[in-house]
This record gives structure tokens, C-alpha cells and sequence, in this order.
């Protein structure tokens, strides 16, 4: 069974930022399925490189919208990102460092933070982009 299952409680109603959740959903997915078959250690550094990489093109697409339409919660939903990638590159560093294992934590910490920000924080733009015609 996957980590996370994508369902409705996930989507923002924008179908371009719902696919790009897919994705990083799959991605953290994908580490738990190596973790679960003892090949964590070997797929870690590929999966947070690639986190780092695509989550700054997902969050560059959501903070666009954010200018194009002046959505007034910018700041502190654009703080949250900066937090996200500045934790996960410190992920990386300690992991190439060998001072971060591949643990249980690291993995939750990610599935937290995505869930949480997708239903606590994304949402909220939800009607706000749908109303400036984006779905
Ligand atoms: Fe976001």
C-alpha cells in the first residue's frame, strides 16, 4: 500500500497544481517503497535531489499565480516554501554527509509536510484562483 493516497481531500481545484502534488506525492511514495524493500539508503539521495529540484518549479508555478492574481496571502504561504526547501537541502547536506540515516522520521516528516500544506495551507487559494478563472 502506497503512503500516500492521492484522493479528493488533496486536490487544490486547480488542475495544473494537482498534478504537479501527484508528482511529489509519487516521489515520496517511491522512497517509502525502497525503505520498505531495504533499499532506502541507495534511493535517498535520489529522491531528495529531486524533491529540491521539483518542488522549486511546483512552488515557482504556485508563487506566479500568487503575482499574476496579487493573492493576498502570498507572503506567508511563499515563507512556508522557503522553510520546506531550506529543511530538505539540509536533509540532503546531512545525508551526503553521512550524518542522516534513512529513517522512519525523515520519511514522515515529508508526508507530513506535504499533506499539511496541501489541506492547511494550498487550499486556501483554492476558491480565490478558481474565482480568476484558473482550475
Ligand atoms: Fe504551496
Amino acid at each position: 500500500m502506497s503512503l500516500i493516497a492521492w484522493d479528493d481531500s488533496l486536490s487544490v481545484n486547480v488542475a495544473e497544481i494537482d498534478r504537479q502534488h501527484q508528482k511529489l506525492v509519487v516521489m515520496i511514495n517511491e522512497l517509502h517503497d525502497a525503505m520498505k524493500s531495504g533499499k532506502g539508503k541507495d534511493v535517498m539521495g535520489k529522491i531528495l535531489s529531486g524533491l529540491i529540484s521539483y518542488t522549486d518549479t511546483h512552488f515557482k508555478a504556485e508563487e506566479k499565480y500568487f503575482a499574476q492574481f496579487k493573492y493576498p496571502d502570498a507572503a506567508s504561504h511563499i515563507k512556508e516554501h522557503v522553510a520546506f526547501v531550506k529543511k530538505v537541502s539540509d536533509f540532503q547536506r546531512d545525508f551526503e554527509a553521512g550524518r542522516l540515516t534513512v529513517s522512519i522520521d525523515t520519511l514522515y516528516f515529508l508526508r507530513d509536510w506535504l499533506q499539511g500544506h496541501i489541506k492547511g495551507t494550498d487550499k486556501k487559494y483554492s476558491s480565490f484562483f478558481n474565482e480568476k478563472g484558473l482550475r
